[in-house]
């Protein structure tokens, strides 16, 4: 598949120089329309024959990037066919609230290659390429917490694991004091929790507990690049969601899922900009020398992981470049 690194990272950029702008309004829906339009404005200037899998819902309560929406540049000699799965802005409220950690994402791979998650929760756990194989969602907390801090080589307090701070994680959270391990309770984003756990360096040992399934197949396709691992599970409501699920495809809605079978492509490309300043990426800040943005953009084939700072300089003939 042709390389959409360069496409993708602006498409996430794009986003984040839009939403940035609504930091701290105290307004998430204002601050997801501005990714979502701006994200949807730069995907149609790509030549591809994109289809929109992971979306902002269904079409008839998503006016734009909803599910099964086609995008790329109209009359272009579009050759490629691609499945996209974005997720204008992860972290809505954190972007509305001036919180850390807001960043825009974007996945894409051949037609096939991402799993068509439901609108659900997804139970999981993720952590990086060292705890590779050590972990299983059915363990006992205490049992996996073992497996990684040995594989980490150290004891299992020194492990810190990130939980979103929901009610439905008590018991979690308990079992995760009780067996020595340090918590990190984030009130939004477990997908840039998950790729920060396969990121050396972070303090991030793994992240556990249930959060959006469309989040859960972004964070395997970062997975995959990086060489961690996701293992999830979705977690049915009722019976209707469930009807629905198997409508969609999902026969067996008990089953747990790997990093490669929620993203099962080969050519996978993921980005992601930050929004507001995070563990990993910074915020966008705007300034008399243009805009700046920090984002990673990642491919499984070739194997690359790039971190990469913008300055936007906005057409400005006076702007300055500076080497940091
Ligand atoms: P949004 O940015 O779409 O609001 O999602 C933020 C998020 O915290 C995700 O990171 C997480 O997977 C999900 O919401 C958890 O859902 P809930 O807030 O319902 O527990």
């Amino acid at each position: 598949m042709l390389d959409l690194s360069l496409e993708v990272l602006r498409v996430v950029e794009d986003a984040a120089i839009a939403s940035a702008r609504t930091m701290g309004m105290g307004d998430p829906h204002t601050s997801d329309q501005a990714a979502v339009e701006a994200m949807r404005r730069c995907l149609d200037t790509i030549p591809i024959e994109g289809t929109i899998v992971i979306g902002e819902g269904e079409r008839d309560e998503a006016p734009m990037l909803f599910i099964g929406e086609k995008v790329g540049a109209a009359n272009s000699d579009a050759t490629i066919s691609v499945d996209i799965a974005v997720d204008p802005l992860e972290g809505t409220n954190l972007c509305s609230t001036g919180g850390a950690g807001a960043i825009t994402v974007l996945a894409a791979s051949e037609h096939g290659g991402l799993l068509h998650a439901p609108d659900c929760y997804m139970e999981k756990i993720i952590v990086g390429p060292a705890a590779k194989g050590a972990v299983d969602l059915e363990a006992p907390v205490k049992q996996n917490l073992k497996a990684i801090a040995r594989r980490l080589q150290r004891g299992v307090d020194d492990l810190v694991v990130v939980v979103l701070d929901r009610p439905r994680h008590q018991k979690l959270i308990g079992e995760i004091r009780d067996a020595g391990a340090r918590i990190r309770l984030i009130s939004d984003g477990d997908l840039s929790a998950g790729i920060a756990a396969a990121v050396a360096g972070t303090n991030v040992h793994a992240v556990m507990g249930s959060g959006g399934a469309p989040e859960g197949v972004l964070t395997a396709v970062a997975l995959r690049c990086l060489n961690g691992e996701i293992l999830a599970r979705l977690v049915i409501k009722d019976d209707a969601q469930k009807e629905r699920m198997q409508a969609m495809g999902i026969r067996d809605v008990t089953r747990i899922y790997n990093t490669t079978e929620l993203a099962p492509g080969r050519n996978l490309v993921f980005a992601a900009c930050g929004v507001t300043d995070g563990n990993l990426l910074r915020g966008v800040r705007y300034s008399s020398d243009g805009i700046h943005t920090e984002a990673v953009v990642m491919t499984s084939h070739p194997a690359r992981v790039r971190f990469i700072e913008t300055t936007h300089l906005e057409n400005r003939p006076d702007v300055k470049v500076r080497f940091r």
